[in-house]
């Protein structure tokens, strides 16, 4: 395995793309702090905003990645265009068919990644000629496959490829960083544990909710409630509050008079009802700490105590 440059950053870690909580100040956070940070691009975000949260981010030259969703660029080609453009240290693809971004981001010279899930998946992304390869497993937060757990899943991944693989899903601290790099990961690609930081764009209920949070579910109970074009092989693992727990399952019945209750408790930040995406990991939050709080703490992989 052979590392790019641009991803040999101090501490072997990339703060995951998390459309909505993540944004370009989260990013600018975790790489000013020793790690690589990317932003999420969510299929409402226009180029605008793409461009905006992208000077956040890479504000006195400092590197980015971004990440996209390779079903949204199929009616938003303009989204990938604006990324194109901007030239970040690295883009992430996933989710859906992102072969012919993944071409037009290599013939750009841009490094390239994808999250994969199952071993079906790592042929794909082989086949598209993608730089760096995410073993996600089912354990980590927001949208993704959940048939194979991190563990069995990287030590498939890593028998099978001479790319660079970072561990996705439920690694949660240096313990967890230093047991995949044993492994052979090239690094951490890391969502939740950042939830919790002063970077987010999170609100401070939304956080709240998380701290007090110690369970999560996999569904599709919050794709239907806000009716989002996802791909159905691709749930969302999110904080099991009452509304999950209620339609999980039957999503398919999901009414009108359930989303009207929905959409009043996102404007309400009624968590009870309204969606969190988090991993398995969400336990480990209990309070508000800085991006480069979390960063030193998974710098400990990789440094002697001092
Ligand atoms: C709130 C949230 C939003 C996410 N949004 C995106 C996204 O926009 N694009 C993406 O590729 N992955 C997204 N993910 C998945 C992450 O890239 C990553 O797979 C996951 O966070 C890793 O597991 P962990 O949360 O246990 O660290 C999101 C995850 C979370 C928790």
């Amino acid at each position: 395995m052979r590392l790019p440059q641009p991803l040999r950053t101090p501490v072997p870690l990339i703060s995951a793309p998390m459309a909505g909580p993540g944004g370009g100040r989260l990013a600018h956070a975790v790489s000013r702090a020793g790690g690589l940070g990317t932003f999420g691009v969510n299929d409402s975000r226009t180029p605008e905003w793409i461009r905006a949260e992208a000077e956040v981010a890479g504000a006195a030259g400092t590197p980015y990645g971004v990440g996209l969703a390779a079903w949204a660029l199929e009616k938003h080609a303009e989204q990938l265009d604006a990324v194109i453009d901007l030239r970040p240290t690295l883009v992430s693809v996933s989710f859906g068919d992102y072969a012919p971004a993944i071409e037009r981001l290599r013939e750009a010279e841009i490094l390239t990644a994808t999250q994969i899930g199952s071993l079906d998946d790592l042929e794909r992304a082989i086949d598209a000629g993608v730089d760096v390869i995410v073993a996600r497993g089912g354990e980590g937060g927001g949208h993704g496959r959940n048939v194979m757990a991190t563990l069995p899943l990287l030590q498939l991944v890593l028998d099978r490829t001479e790319l660079p693989v970072y561990a996705a899903g439920g690694i949660l601290n240096h313990r967890g960083l230093a047991a995949v790099l044993a492994a052979g990961a090239a690094g951490a690609w890391v969502g939740t544990a950042f939830l919790g930081t002063s970077e987010t764009a999170s609100t401070g209920a939304a956080k709240e909710a998380l701290f007090a949070a110690d369970s999560t579910g996999y569904g599709r109970v919050f794709d239907e409630a806000q009716e989002v074009d996802w791909p159905r092989e691709y749930g969302g693992r999110s904080i099991a509050n009452r509304f999950f727990e209620e339609w999980v399952g039957r999503e398919e019945d999901l009414d009108e008079s359930a989303r009207t209750r929905f959409r009043a408790a996102v404007s309400g930040q009624d968590y009870s009802v309204a969606h969190l995406y988090a991993g398995e990991g969400v336990a480990a939050l209990t309070h508000e700490v800085s991006a480069a709080d979390v960063v030193a703490e998974f710098a400990r992989a990789v440094q002697p105590p001092a």
